[in-house]
């Protein structure tokens, strides 16, 4: 039987034997974190969210990873939370990124109670998880104003949320990706806006970000 690693585990192992790419001794979060052509439409979208806002928000960045992306808001913010499960990435980004605004936990978002914010930003985070973890992190969701959401998913018609074991991977190898609204989660929302979605030249992914009101 195919063994099945904790998510902490799962995710350590990840970062420490670079199964998402990277080449020195540090933190590296993939691909998706650090292509500019991913990145520079994300962040200018995110920050123009941001300051559409008289009052700036608290934001709880959820996954928040090597932050090549949370360091580029954080400035745009009245408070920014950065949460991860690996315990030494969380300890590397508390040494490397400081502002008076900014704050990390270590923390398993799909058991630990979440700080709690106005607006949490999840990127390419549920995406690795298996359904019942990515149900209990949307039972918390529920707390914020605001959800950033942003999902690799196969390109054109997908049957959504197929259960997969967290980890490494995302559902693209069972043609499937994450759409919160659909079942098994019927996640409820005010409002859903798809804010972005940029293709990649694999011919075979998308990314998108979509950001859920709620009530
Ligand atoms: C692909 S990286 C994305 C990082 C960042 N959001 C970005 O877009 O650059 C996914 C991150 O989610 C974190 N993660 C996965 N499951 C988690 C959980 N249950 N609680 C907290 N963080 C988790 C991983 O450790 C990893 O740093």
């Amino acid at each position: 039987m195919k063994k099945v690693w904790p998510t902490k585990a799962a995710m350590e192992q990840v970062y420490a034997k670079k199964l998402w790419g990277g080449d020195d001794a540090g933190f590296y979060s993939g691909v998706g974190s650090h292509d500019p052509e991913l990145v520079t439409p994300y962040i200018t979208t995110v920050i123009a969210f941001l300051k559409s806002f008289k009052t700036p928000l608290v934001v709880c960045d959820l996954g928040c990873g090597d932050f090549n992306i949370g360091k580029q808001l954080v400035q745009h913010t009245a408070k920014y939370i950065g949460v991860d499960i690996v315990t030494d990435l969380i300890a590397h980004n508390r040494g490397k990124f400081k502002a008076e605004n900014l704050e990390f936990h270590c923390l398993d978002i799909a058991v630990d109670d979440l700080p709690s914010g106005d607006c949490a930003v999840v990127r390419q985070v549920l995406q690795h998880l298996s359904n019942a973890e990515i149900q209990s992190i949307l039972n918390t969701l529920t707390d914020f104003k605001y959800v950033i959401l942003t999902e690799h998913v196969p390109e054109g018609d997908f049957e959504p949320n197929k259960d997969m074991i967290s980890g490494q991977g995302i559902r693209l190898k069972k043609q499937s990706g994450l759409h919160i609204v659909a079942p098994p989660f019927n996640f409820k929302v005010k409002e859903e806006k798809q804010l972005l979605s940029v293709a990649l030249n694999d011919g075979k992914g998308v990314i998108t970000t979509t950001l859920y009101t709620l009530f």
